[in-house]
């Protein structure tokens, strides 16, 4: 590993390579097997009917929402501590984000928030939309029982969620719909821009095809307005090698979080996270609460280690939200988490030396003896 330690590096190795290239051979750009076999690959491993690739896990979520029946008017419940683009496609669509507060210590979407937030929504709601933020599955059963009691759709954003589980069951596979992002530092990569949607309604999936492609529909007649939002071959050829190096690549994730866990549970000033009993984390993050964010920033920065921060802004606070919404909620345990948070070094080409360093570079700043020392 090099003298600076990333937050987050991409694997792209030569078998990668050799598959893409072979794509671009082939003279199939686009439409071609390797979308089909990516697709059926990846509704196997997340145990579904039904995957459709597309251009970003943005897409997913846009074509998700409106295969849903989700549009103009229609209540959306989502988090307010995630990613912008969990509520960037529920605004293109007309559609009204309702947003919730998340659990601080899991990070994602309280059911009992989301609950209150529900009688009090003044449109209908028409879709929740938990977020397995940073790796670890929202609380699906209980959010699914509030959709349920509301007749509202179950979408997940499983962007951050390749292969996390609750009780053996995979993301992707918890609600109606789950969609994913192949962007470079996702715990898996096409290498570029790239998403899929996943589900057991074969008609939701099948609008979900039409939709990417132009609202095409088998005959060639174009049936609804749908853009395009395809996935192209070399992207696919890619995604198909890095999901099967994919468990591999989360086991070691979750190696990387025992180590911090060893050698900082007992560092004060640093609150780890929770990990929920029957759930399956896949730490695309490993993010820690500290009251101190930017001194520790810095003194990481000065040994080496690069930090980053996911997110600075609720999602309900950025301008083009603001602007939207008919009032930006208060929402307590996101806006006091988004000053503590800070995103450690988290990626599968970590070895145990790095990772060790990292511990080491907090405990100094928090003038504690090393671990080992210790002993
Ligand atoms: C939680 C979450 N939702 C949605 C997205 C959007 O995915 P993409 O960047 O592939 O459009 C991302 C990824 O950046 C994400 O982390």
């Amino acid at each position: 590993m090099s003298d600076q330690i990333p937050v987050a590096r991409p694997t792209v190795d030569d078998e990668m390579v050799e598959r893409a290239a072979a794509a671009l051979r082939s003279g199939r750009h686009v439409k071609g097997p390797r979308v089909e076999g990516f697709e059926s690959e990846f509704a196997d491993f997340c145990g579904v009917e039904h995957a459709v690739a597309v251009s970003s896990g943005t897409s997913a979520l846009f074509l998700a929402l409106r295969a849903a029946g989700v549009g103009e008017g229609d209540a959306v419940a989502v988090p307010g501590h995630t990613f912008f683009a969990s509520v960037s496609p529920v605004l293109s669509l007309g559609a009204e984000p309702v947003f919730v507060d998340v659990d601080p210590e899991t990070y994602t979407m309280d059911p009992d928030a989301l609950a209150a937030a529900a009688e009090t929504a003044s449109d209908d709601l028409a879709a929740v939309l938990p977020v397995h933020l940073y790796g670890q599955p929202a609380e699906v059963g209980r959010i699914r029982d509030v959709a349920d009691e509301h007749g509202a759709a179950v979408v997940e954003d499983a962007c951050q969620a390749h292969g996390a589980a609750i009780d053996g069951e995979r993301a992707g596979s918890l609600g109606d719909v789950g969609c994913f992002s192949f962007y470079p530092t996702k715990n898996m990569t096409v290498a570029g821009d790239g998403g899929m949607l996943v589900t057991d309604d074969a008609d939701l999936a099948a609008t979900a095809r039409h939709l990417r492609n132009h609202g095409r529909d088998d005959s060639g007649d174009h049936v609804a307005l749908g853009l395009n939002h395809r996935m192209d071959e070399p992207r696919a050829a890619v995604g198909r090698e890095q999901l099967d190096r994919l468990p591999a690549w989360n086991d070691r994730r979750q190696e990387i979080a025992a180590i911090y866990r060893e050698r900082l549970g007992d560092v004060d000033g640093v609150t780890l996270p929770d990990e929920r009993e029957g759930v399956e984390h896949v730490y695309h993050l490993f993010v820690v609460q500290v009251d101190d964010r930017e001194a520790l920033r810095e003194s990481l920065a000065e040994r080496g280690v690069d930090t980053a921060v996911h997110y600075e802004t609720p999602a309900h606070r950025h301008e083009s939200v603001r602007s939207h919404v008919d009032a930006v909620p208060t929402l307590p345990e996101t806006e006091a988490l988004v000053d503590r948070i800070v995103s450690l070094p988290m990626f599968p080409g970590l070895d145990d030396e790095d990772v060790e360093r990292v511990c080491a570079a907090i405990r100094d700043h928090y003038a504690e003896p090393s671990a080992e020392v210790r002993r």
